[in-house]
């Protein structure tokens, strides 16, 4: 597999058809984006993964009315934690102490370490910032997990983040929306797929020290 053919095979995918893609398949994709690095390892963040063609209906409405949201085989609504409280560190810092054998003032410790850097993001107005960073990172890993199973994607910012929240009752879950992603096949009717794909030279792009 050449991943730069499979990155130029990528694109913003603007019409799906309406094959699904295989649990299996998106099983595989879910498993990527689990594996993506987080800031301490701490996973503050869910994907809600929508098939109900009337939840997608009602979330059209609020999404620019773009059709990959009801047409996609799936969406992904890529969310990050609402808050970060102490105790969600706790327990985080105690599932990971458990797994790597820690001694329980080792997790205390570390425990504190990203209480105490969550207070400073916290004070400093850089909160939500730092969670949304993260959920990026996510999305950047998706959309390459998908090139490299032949699965088409499109990154979308285009939508109201309040209203996905109210429809999908996220804040009561402690999240909030940041980005979407639906994912599936695209239409041989979708005219972006064949054109060209626009990029900086090379030069243009870096700066060797
Ligand atoms: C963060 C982000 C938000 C985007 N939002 C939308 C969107 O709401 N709707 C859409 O059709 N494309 C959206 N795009 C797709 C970009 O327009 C597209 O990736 C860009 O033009 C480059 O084209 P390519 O991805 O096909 O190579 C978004 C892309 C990114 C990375």
């Amino acid at each position: 597999m050449d991943i730069i053919e499979k990155l130029k095979w990528r694109y913003a995918t603007k019409k799906f058809s309406n094959k699904k893609i295989r649990l299996g398949e998106l099983d595989h994709v879910l498993e990527a984006a689990n594996l993506t690095a987080t800031s301490y390892g701490l996973q503050a963040f869910k994907i809600i993964v929508v098939d109900d063609p009337e939840v997608r209906k009602a979330l059209r409405q609020h999404g620019q009315d773009q059709s990959q949201i009801t047409d996609s085989s799936h969406l992904l609504v890529l969310c990050r934690y609402l808050d970060v409280t102490d105790e969600i560190i706790q327990a985080f810092a105690e599932r990971i102490g458990q797994a790597k054998s820690k001694s329980a003032e080792q997790i205390d410790l570390y425990a504190k370490k990203i209480q105490t850097k969550v207070a400073t993001y916290k004070a400093t107005g850089k909160f939500e910032e730092w969670l949304n960073r993260q959920v990026y990172i996510v999305l950047g890993n998706l959309m390459t997990t998908c090139a490299v199973l032949d699965i088409d994607a499109c990154p979308m910012e285009g939508f109201v983040p309040e209203k996905f929240d109210e429809i999908l009752q996220l804040k009561e879950q402690n999240l909030a929306s940041t980005v979407l992603l639906p994912i599936g096949y695209r239409s041989a009717n979708d005219a972006y797929q064949y054109k060209q794909k626009v990029r900086k030279d090379l030069e243009d792009l870096l700066i060797f020290m």
